[in-house]
């Protein structure tokens, strides 16, 4: 009873710290470097209604209004890059059927001919089954020119919130990143919005660092786990990142109102991951980490902001052959 009351004490208090908080530099902050708020970010693409970083869950997240669509991006054997999460590539695929032996193997020990043999839909179908769709099945792994050319071609302009996945297995990967964006044009800002046309996210600030190196203008956002009340932990990642980077993408149970207190004081924005119901957009709100969530349901979150979904899933699905 006392340490429930001694918790909900130092919760009200912590709270009524960040909520009074000037959010005014924040909001500049954001404005300066060109990121939305609040900001929907499609993580994995819409990844609730289709399979993770396929064209569908993208379109889908496209269409319906997210601001950015979220990636994870590795590159093959033949130095290909793609949006690929899993490490093992029978995580999401029937590589065990396809390579028998191999399924455990990671994404650079294929070249991007023996990953477009893949099927990175059908375990979506078997894992969702209320979910599923037939077209689902054999939907291909994409390439980060594919990622582009979905963002390019809807009625809807979002940007692209791009993640160095363990960097460390691919050396030089900032570089060859860096270099297809610029060769795409997708470095800088929209021109209407003023929104920057890419945000860079990695769990690794060597990472960061390399790719503020080679693109300084993109803005850089850290992303952080650790274990429930490290709260040492916290300030001092918020303290390497401050001045740095522009913000930071926690596991959400982190955003204890001090720890956002903390990083909001730094100037930091703020992007939890991953957040899906409306519920939990409306704790971690009141706890003053809203800035933008990395969700799996865009829709939710683009309701729980009072912003219009653009367009139905069913339409959007249907006009895509899906
Ligand atoms: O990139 C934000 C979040 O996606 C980090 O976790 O494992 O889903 O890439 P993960
Ligand atoms: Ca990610």
């Amino acid at each position: 009873m006392v340490v429930a009351a001694l918790l909900a004490a130092a919760l009200a208090q912590a709270y009524v710290q960040q909520v009074t908080l000037p959010k005014r530099g924040l909001e500049k902050r954001a404005m300066a470097a060109g990121i939305s708020r609040y900001a929907v970010i499609a993580h994995r693409g819409a990844s609730y209604l289709a399979p993770e970083e396929t064209a569908p869950a993208y379109l889908l997240a496209r269409d319906m209004g997210a601001d950015y669509l979220e990636a994870d991006i590795q590159r093959t054997k033949d130095g290909v890059l793609i949006a690929f999460h899993s490490q093992a590539v029978g995580e999401t695929t029937n590589a065990a059927q396809v390579f028998p032996g191999r399924e455990k193997d990671p994404v650079d020990a294929f070249t991007l001919a023996e990953l477009k043999r893949l099927d990175a839909g059908t375990w979506f179908n078997a894992a969702h089954p209320r979910r599923a769709r037939p077209a689902y099945a054999g939907v291909q792994i994409l390439t980060l020119d594919e990622l582009l050319t979905i963002a390019e071609a809807g009625p809807q302009r979002p940007a692209l919130y791009l993640e160095t996945k363990s960097p460390e297995r691919f050396p030089g990967v900032e570089r060859d990143l860096v270099e297809r964006l610029r060769q795409r044009g997708w470095l800088g800002k929209f021109a209407v919005s003023g929104q920057a046309k890419v945000i860079f996210q990695s769990f690794r600030p060597e990472s960061l660092a390399r790719l503020r190196e080679l693109a300084p203008d993109v803005p850089r956002v850290r992303l952080f786990g650790s274990r429930l009340f490290d709260r040492a932990a916290w300030n001092a990642m918020t303290r390497e990142v401050t001045g740095t980077d522009q913000g930071i993408g926690p596991t959400a149970y982190l955003c204890w109102p001090w720890n956002v207190a903390t990083a909001h004081r730094a100037g930091l924005l703020i992007h939890p991951y991953t957040v899906n119901e409306i519920w939990q957009f409306r704790i971690l709100a009141f706890l003053g980490a809203g800035d933008g969530f990395f969700t799996d349901r865009c829709d939710n979150l683009l309701r729980f902001y009072n912003r219009p979904v653009l367009d139905s899933p069913e339409r959007i699905l249907a006009r895509n052959g899906y």
